[in-house]
C-alpha cells in the first residue's frame, strides 16, 4: 500500500516551501469517514478511523451459534448489493470476514458493538436481536464494496419502537405488509401494530365467526376492494416480522369502530338489526351492545383465536372514539374485556381512553392526544401524539394525501420532542416508547404509504432508539439527508421536504 498523504500534510509541505507539484502523485489519505456521523437512528457512540474494509470475492460472513438467521438476513442484503458470493461459514474465521459473534453476556436487549478495520467487520452482541440491530447499522456503512473503519457501541433508549398500519380502512396484501416491515426494521423499529378491524373492514379470518371476514372484510373506504388475511396468511406476517426481531401487536378495535362486525352478525347489535356495510370515513357511530351476553361470548372467541395467533404478550383492544357507547357502558365493557384478554394469557394495550376505566396492572395505554394534558393513568404508556407522530397527517397545506385534523407535521415537528418528558404527569419510567401510526382513510397504495411515512418514520424511529443526549436537529438533518440515496435505491417514494438538503 502506498503511504497516503493527508491534506494537512500536503498543506504543511507547501507551507514549508516544498512545491506541491514536486510531490509525486500524492495519494490523498482517506480521512475518517463521515458515515459514522450519518447512522440513523444515532447510536450511543460512534468513532470513525482512517481506512476501511473492502468486501471482495473471498469475503465470508462468519456466524457463531445462534447467529445463523441474522447471517442469512445480512447475506440476503449484501449479496445483491455487492455482487459478492459472501458464503456463510462457522465462527472462528479470521481475516476478510464479517463476523457475527454472540458473547453470551447480559445487558440491555438489542445492545451491540460494531468494529471495522482493514481485516474485516465484527458485530458482537449478547443476543441475536443485538446482532440484527448491528446489521442494520452495518447496512448504512457499506458504500459500494467498502466499509469505512471505525466502531459503534449501541443500545436502544426504549424497547418499544412501534409503527402502526391501518389495514382496515384500506386492505394491504401480505406482500405489501412485508415490504413495509422491511422498510421499518432498517430503522430499528421493533413493533408492528396492525389495526385489523374498523367500521370499514374486518381483515382477519376468525374461524368461529367466519362472516366477520367474509362479509365484514368485503369492503374498504370509498368502495375500494376489500380483503382479509386467512389465519395462515396472518401467521406468515407474524413469522416474517419475528424473523426480523419485530413483534406484531394485533388490534381489534372495540367497543366502537365495529360496523363491519355488526353488518356481518346482527345478533351483536342491541336491536338485532344489522346495519349496512360502511365505506365512508366517519368515526364514533358504531358500538358493540354492552348489556348483551353474546357480546362477551363473541369477544372470548375472537380474542381466543387472536391470542393463539400471537406469540407476543400484547393484544390491542382499541377503546378510542367510543362516542356511541355511554360512559358507564364503556367502563363496564373495557374492564370486562381486559379480563377476557388476561384469561387468554395476554396483556392489554389500548388507546389512552382506557384510563377512564380501571386499567389492569400491565395494561399499556397508547397516548394519541394532541394536548399533552390528558393523563394516561396506566402502568405503561406508549406515545403517539397525533400532532407529532401520526404519519397520515399532511406535511403542509399542499400535501396531496393524508389528513390535517390533528396538525400539519413537517419533518422537524416529527423530530423535535422528547417522549421521555412529553406527558407531564407520567414519569419517564412509565414510558415504554413511541409509535408512529399510519391511518389509511385516503391512502390506497404502497407508494402512498411510503410518501407519508418517509422521512417522518425515521424521525420517530430515532426518538425511540437514540439517547436523548444525541438529540440535535442540525445533526439529524445530516443523518436524514444521507438516507435519500438508499430510499431511491429501494424504490421508496419519500416526501422531499425542503427542510433537508437531500443528497
Ligand atoms: C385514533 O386516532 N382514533 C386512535
Amino acid at each position: 500500500m502506498p503511504v497516503k498523504l493527508g491534506r494537512e500534510v500536503l498543506a504543511a509541505l507547501v507551507t514549508a516551501g516544498v512545491c506541491a507539484a514536486a510531490v509525486a502523485e500524492p495519494v490523498v489519505a482517506d480521512p475518517p469517514s463521515t458515515a459514522y456521523a450519518e447512522i440513523l437512528p444515532a447510536p450511543v457512540s460512534a468513532r470513525a478511523d482512517r481506512g476501511g474494509f473492502t468486501i471482495d470475492r473471498h469475503t465470508t460472513i462468519s456466524a457463531g451459534p445462534g447467529a445463523r438467521g441474522v447471517a442469512d438476513h445480512l447475506a440476503g442484503i449484501l449479496r445483491p448489493s455487492t455482487g459478492r458470493p459472501l458464503p456463510i461459514v462457522p465462527a472462528g474465521r479470521r481475516g476478510n470476514t464479517i463476523a457475527l459473534t454472540m458473547d453470551g453476556s447480559d445487558g440491555p436487549r438489542e445492545r451491540y458493538r460494531l468494529d471495522v478495520n482493514g481485516r474485516g467487520v465484527t458485530i458482537t452482541a449478547g443476543r441475536a436481536d443485538g446482532l440484527f440491530a448491528g446489521v442494520q447499522t452495518l447496512r448504512q456503512l457499506v458504500h459500494g464494496h467498502t466499509v469505512p473503519a471505525g466502531n459503534v457501541t449501541d443500545a436502544p433508549r426504549f424497547a418499544y419502537r412501534g409503527a402502526m398500519l391501518d389495514v382496515a380502512r384500506h386492505y394491504f396484501t401480505v406482500a405489501q405488509v412485508e415490504r413495509y416491515i422491511d422498510e421499518l426494521v432498517q430503522y430499528k423499529i421493533s413493533v408492528l401494530h396492525l389495526h385489523l378491524t374498523d367500521d370499514q373492514g374486518w381483515r382477519l379470518m376468525i374461524d368461529s365467526w367466519p362472516r366477520l371476514a367474509a362479509v365484514g372484510g368485503s369492503t374498504a373506504v370509498g368502495g375500494d376492494p376489500g380483503g382479509y388475511y386467512t389465519q395462515a396468511q396472518y401467521r406468515a406476517i407474524v413469522e416474517y416480522a419475528a424473523s426480523r426481531f419485530m413483534t406484531v401487536i394485533p388490534e381489534i378495535d372495540m367497543p366502537g369502530h365495529v360496523n363491519a362486525a355488526l353488518a356481518a352478525y346482527p345478533e351483536l347489535t342491541c336491536d338485532g338489526v344489522a346495519p349496512p356495510l360502511y365505506t365512508g370515513t366517519g368515526v364514533g357511530f358504531s358500538s358493540l351492545c354492552v348489556p348483551k351476553e353474546i357480546t362477551y361470548q363473541f369477544l372470548d372467541d375472537v380474542i381466543g383465536e387472536l391470542a393463539a395467533l400471537t406469540p407476543g404478550p400484547y393484544l390491542h383492544i382499541g377503546g378510542d372514539e367510543a362516542h356511541a357507547t355511554s360512559r358507564a357502558d364503556y367502563v363496564t365493557f373495557m374492564n370486562r374485556v381486559q379480563g377476557i384478554v388476561a384469561a387468554h394469557g395476554k396483556r392489554v394495550q389500548a388507546w389512552h381512553q382506557i384510563a377512564a376505566a380501571t386499567p389492569l396492572p400491565g395494561t399499556v395505554a397508547q397516548y394519541w392526544g394532541t394536548t399533552n394534558a390528558e393523563v394516561a393513568a396506566a402502568t405503561g404508556v406508549v406515545l403517539s401524539p397525533a400532532n407529532l407522530a401520526y404519519l397520515d397527517m399532511k406535511y403542509n397545506d399542499r400535501t396531496p394525501l393524508g389528513q390535517d385534523w390533528a396538525a400539519l407535521i413537517e419533518v422537524r415537528d416529527a423530530y423535535d420532542w422528547d417522549p421521555g418528558t412529553y406527558l407531564p404527569d407520567v414519569p419517564s419510567s412509565a414510558v415504554r416508547g413511541v409509535e408512529a401510526p399510519l391511518w389509511t382513510e385516503n391512502l390506497r397504495t404502497p407508494d402512498e404509504l411510503e410518501y407519508m411515512a418517509f422521512p417522518r418514520l425515521a424521525a420517530i424511529a430515532e426518538l425511540g432508539w437514540s439517547p436523548a443526549s444525541t438529540h440535535d436537529w442540525d445533526a439529524f438533518k445530516v443523518r436524514l439527508a444521507a438516507q435519500a440515496p438508499r430510499w431511491r435505491a429501494q424504490g421508496i417514494d419519500f416526501y422531499p421536504s425542503t427542510q433537508i438538503s437531500w443528497r
